[in-house]
């Protein structure tokens, strides 16, 4: 099953897809995630992609097409995928289906975290991610057992740049322009379900299950 998770920064996206991907055993590919290790390790692409990341800019699509392209070709992912934070745009969505076709396969369904405005400002601004094993944990909503350390790994907990108010305000806006097409594109190929991700993590996990599960179920053509 190949699974998009669509929604504005804080939406919970990297978060169910963790809990979604081990109940599924699913690939999770998040793109934030990828580009994030390659700025730490240094690589071409992680310099080439740092200043877009530290602005809250989006990474230009061909670096970003390019690197999914060679994550979704690695034997993990060939049972299937979460799509988390990949496509940003029609150019990202559409680059994606021609891949996909290529490979004679397609989405099978995009899940649209939706998440009032409030919500995503709490969540960003107490955000706290795992230095080594990338976890995520809110100092409120989701504290770790011992400040500031991981309990899946024991690493050190930080926030992340990009969680500043004033860059999370220039995501937001990033966000803002490009989502309605986004929707829009995926309306029409009937694969897009909307939920309301203000609720409790493990309410919003039940209700993307239910949705693979009626997709499940449901006849294919
Ligand atoms: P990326 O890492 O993808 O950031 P994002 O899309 O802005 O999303 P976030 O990771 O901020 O939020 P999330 O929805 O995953 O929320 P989370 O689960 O962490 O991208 C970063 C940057 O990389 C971009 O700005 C861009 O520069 C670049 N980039 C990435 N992909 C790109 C692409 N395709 N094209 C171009 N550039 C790209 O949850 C947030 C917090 O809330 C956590 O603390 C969590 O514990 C808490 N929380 C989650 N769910 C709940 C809940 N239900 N109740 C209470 N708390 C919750």
């Amino acid at each position: 099953m190949k699974i998009i998770l669509l929604g504005p920064p804080g939406a919970g996206k990297g978060t169910q897809a963790v809990n979604l991907a081990q109940g599924l055993k699913l690939a999770h590919i998040s793109t934030g995630d990828i580009l994030r290790q390659n700025v730490s390790g240094g690589t071409d692409l992680g310099r080439q992609a740092k200043s877009y990341m530290d602005s809250g800019g989006l990474v230009p699509d061909d670096l970003v097409t390019r690197m999914l392209q060679r994550r979704i070709s690695e034997p993990d992912a060939q049972k299937g995928f979460i799509l988390d934070g990949y496509p940003r745009n029609i150019n990202q969505a559409k680059a994606l289906d021609e891949m996909l076709e290529k490979k004679n396969t397609g989405i099978d369904l995009v899940v649209y975290l939706d998440t009032s405005e409030a919500v995503i400002i709490q969540r960003l601004s107490g955000r706290l991610v795992c230095k080594a094993c990338g976890a995520i944990f809110h100092r409120k909503n989701m504290p770790p057992k011992i400040e500031m350390l991981c309990d899946k790994c024991g690493g050190t907990l930080y926030q992340r740049t990009d969680d500043k108010e004033e860059t999370i305000k220039t995501r937001l806006a990033v966000y803002k322009k490009e989502v309605s097409a986004l929707i829009q594109y995926y309306k029409a190929g009937a694969k897009l379900h909307c939920l309301s991700a203000d609720e409790e993590a493990d309410m919003v996990l039940s209700k993307i299950v239910q949705l693979t599960e009626e997709y499940n179920d449901s006849p294919k053509v």
